[in-house]
This record gives structure tokens, C-alpha cells and sequence, in this order.
């Protein structure tokens, strides 16, 4: 990445958002790559094969991590002290000891952090914000299916009991995240220009395209609130072409030089 440049904001404003912006990916990041890695040593007794793409997964979070910190200095920031509600989340998520549970909670944060990229990238024409933006587009793109293979890989072992557990887990988590907007959108709406609303829309859309189309997954997104944020499942159920979550989907955006960086 070029970072010779200096990133002209409109005001000071859109500065300190832009900071909070890439302070929350920072912490996206490093949560990443702690849980990559220890499940990566979880896994390496009994799998070493799946250990191994743990580790690489997690590497490649550790990778962007690094980016994020030169990229805050460049914009004249440093990585800060989380806020409140970022904080118990992650405290939450670290609590989780269930495989099942923490690739559930890892899916569902990759998919609302690659949609947020997704549709920053929409919206921002400053090179070296896109420049830092496409990276994790493109590179977020491939987590989402990687995840959901794992995911289909920890369900293979699931009893009844803990599917049934895992439902309830994932309908918290969905509500939780659908609402994340009414606390970000304060910090970094100067920036990235995406109202609350459009936001928790497009998280319960995303969300709902990862978990309606893929029936390796026995989980269902809350009806009342896709419906009352307006998504509409049915459309999704019927869309053409692969979907997000497919081989097809993951083999192509496993060739990062090829993808085509979506903006939304
Ligand atoms: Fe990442
Ligand atoms: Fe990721």
C-alpha cells in the first residue's frame, strides 16, 4: 500500500471518524487472529489439516491487524482504548468455549465487517482510503465462505441438543449485531456516510443471504425482524447465481488478484 500521501479530510470531523472507523476494524482484527490461532492449537491434536487453516486464516487477520496500525498512524491517529459496547461484545465473544459457538459468532462478524467494508468502499474516493478498503473487501470476501466450511465441518459433530442451543445462540448474536448500528453510527457515520438504518438493513440482509441460501447451515434469521427492517427472504431464497456462501463463491475469492471488490 502507498502510503506517501497524505489523506486530505473535509474537516476535522471526518478525521477523528475515519480514526474510529479503522480503530473498530483494528479490533475486528485482533479479536480474529486470537481466535484463529487458539483454535488453531485446539485443533492441531485431533485435525492437524483444519489446524493448519486455522492458523493461516488467522495469519492473514494478524496481517491485516499490522496494516491497520500503519494505516492509523498515516491518517495521524493510534489504536485507542475500546468504547463501551465494544468492549462487552468482545468480552462476551471471548467468553464462548464451544467450537460450534465461536465459529458461529466468527461467521457472523465476518459477514456484518465485509458488508460494512463493502459499502464504505461505495462512498469514499480518497485513493489510499479505497486503497486500504479494497484490501480488506477483497480479503473479507473469502472469510465469509472459509466459515462457513468450518462451520459445516463443526456441525457434522453437533448432537440434537447442542444445534437446538447454537439456534438460540445465533438468534442473540443476530439481534446484537443488527443492532450495532445505534452505537456506531455516532463514531463513524462523518466518515463513512451510512445511516443507522442502512446499516442494521444491510446486516440483516447479509446475514440472511449467508444462512437462508446455504442449507448446510440448520439456522434461521429472526422473521419479525427481517420483516420489520424490510428484507425481503423470499427474494433471497430465489436469487440466481451461486450463492455467497458456495465453493464457487469461496474458489473465486481464494484468487484475491481476480476478485471483483463489490461495492454495495
Ligand atoms: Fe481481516
Ligand atoms: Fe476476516
Amino acid at each position: 500500500m502507498n502510503l506517501t500521501d497524505a489523506v486530505v479530510f473535509a474537516g476535522e470531523n471526518e478525521r477523528r471518524a475515519a480514526l474510529k472507523f479503522f480503530n473498530a476494524a483494528y479490533r475486528a482484527e485482533e479479536s480474529g487472529i486470537t481466535q484463529a490461532h487458539a483454535l488453531a492449537e485446539r485443533l492441531l491434536p485431533s485435525d492437524p489439516e483444519l489446524a493448519e487453516a486455522f492458523r493461516l486464516y488467522g495469519d492473514e487477520e494478524g496481517w491485516h491487524r499490522h496494516l491497520l496500525i500503519e494505516f492509523l498512524a498515516h491518517l495521524g491517529g493510534s489504536v485507542q482504548p475500546m468504547g463501551r459496547v465494544t468492549t462487552l461484545l468482545y468480552r462476551l465473544y471471548g467468553r464462548a468455549e464451544r467450537m460450534d459457538t465461536i465459529l458461529l459468532a466468527n461467521l457472523m462478524f465476518e459477514t456484518i465487517g465485509s458488508t460494512t467494508y463493502r459499502m464504505t468502499l461505495g462512498r469514499i474516493d480518497e485513493p489510499s482510503l479505497r486503497a486500504m478498503l479494497t484490501i480488506l473487501t477483497r480479503d473479507e470476501a473469502f472469510h465469509v465462505p472459509l466459515n462457513v466450511h468450518f462451520m459445516k465441518r463443526a456441525l457434522e459433530q453437533s448432537s440434537r441438543g447442542s444445534v437446538l442451543r447454537l439456534r438460540i445462540v445465533f438468534v442473540l448474536v443476530f439481534v446484537a449485531l443488527v443492532c450495532l448500528p445505534l452505537a456506531s453510527r455516532p463514531k463513524s457515520r462523518a466518515f463513512d456516510r451510512l445511516d443507522t438504518l442502512e446499516l442494521s438493513r444491510a446486516y440483516a440482509r447479509e446475514l440472511s443471504r449467508v444462512f437462508t441460501r446455504e442449507s448446510g447451515l440448520p439456522l434461521s434469521p429472526p422473521a419479525w425482524l427481517v420483516a420489520l427492517l424490510g428484507v425481503d427472504r423470499e427474494r433471497i431464497r430465489r436469487a440466481e447465481g451461486p450463492a455467497v456462501t458456495s465453493i464457487a463463491a469461496a474458489e473465486r475469492a481464494a484468487e484475491r488478484e481476480r476478485v471483483d471488490v463489490a461495492e454495495m
